[in-house]
């Protein structure tokens, strides 16, 4: 993979290129994943797989590789069957001498229990997965030791409270993977840092469901719900863009406050 920005480089170590420098506005750092299509389709038939190539695949194991959390939507969860973070054993190694865990927790955002609570994210291991939710939620079953549960908000999910009682517990750094809906939340409160968009050669077109087996197209952008209160045009500072066989790679920064 080559960078084209902000210095043209042929071969980028990713590790390096997509480390943090400067901190996030507030005491944890939130860092949005995703892959787009040019015409801003997030998934064919449903999941984000199609969209992606090999060095979608390399920038997300790279992020993930420096995240402390990796939060997700339970609608991602579900549709992409999210399991543990797993990384190779240089990464992990890296990761320890850092003073972080070898892998990353997944953190999964939910109003309930919706979830699939046989598959490996709920399973006996570590780390253990976190479960987001407003206060009095619990997973079902008799076994909730595999779970942590992070009460944040009273009746829906108060993101700043999750975010806060994250940092508590030593979790600073905050990849969120998805999906529209949980970066628009993020985005209307004013909480997110910094957007790794992969831009992939692809056009959707706006009917890409009902032509690949009658998918009911869901949120088309990345950021894609109901507006805040921080809500507003924004500017972003592109800090970096890499190249792999047509997929563009762009780390953007928040633009500071009052920018339009
Ligand atoms: N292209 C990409 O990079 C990419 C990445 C991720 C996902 N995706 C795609 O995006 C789609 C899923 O995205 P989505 O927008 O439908 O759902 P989502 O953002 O993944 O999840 C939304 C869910 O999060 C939970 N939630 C709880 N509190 C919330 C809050 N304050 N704000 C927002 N969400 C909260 C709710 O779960 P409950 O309903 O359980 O209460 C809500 O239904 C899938 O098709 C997936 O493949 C694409």
């Amino acid at each position: 993979m080559r960078a084209l920005l902000p210095q043209p480089v042929e071969a980028v170590d990713l590790v390096e290129t997509y480390s943090v420098g400067a901190p996030g506005n507030g005491p944890w750092f939130v860092r949005v994943s995703m892959v787009s299509s040019l015409d801003g389709a997030v998934a064919l038939a449903g999941r984000s797989g199609g969209l992606g190539g090999e060095g979608d695949r390399q920038v997300l194991r790279a992020l993930r590789s420096l995240c402390d959390v990796v939060l997700v939507g339970a609608r991602t969860a579900r549709a992409e069957h999210y399991r543990r973070a797993r990384l190779p054993a240089e990464l992990q190694q890296a990761r320890l001498a850092r003073g972080q865990g070898p892998l990353p927790p997944i953190a999964v955002v939910t109003r309930g229990t919706d979830l699939d609570w046989s598959s490996d994210l709920f399973g006996a291991g570590e780390p253990r997965t976190l479960l987001v939710a407003p206060e009095g939620v619990e997973p079902p079953g008799p076994d909730r030791s595999a779970v942590e549960v992070v009460p944040a908000g009273k009746g829906a999910v108060d993101l700043r409270a999750a975010l806060s009682a994250l940092h508590e517990r030593g979790l600073h750094h905050v990849l969120c993977e998805g999906g529209p809906t949980l970066n628009a939340a993020l985005s209307a409160a004013g909480l997110v840092d910094e957007l790794c968009l992969t831009m992939s050669p692809m056009l959707v077109g706006p009917r890409e469901g009902a032509l690949l087996g009658g998918w009911s197209a869901g949120p088309a952008r990345w950021a894609d719900g109901p507006g805040g209160p921080d809500d507003r045009p924004r500017r972003l500072r592109l800090l970096s863009l890499l190249e792999e066989e047509g997929f563009l790679f762009l780390r953007l920064a928040a633009s500071e406050p009052g920018d339009a």
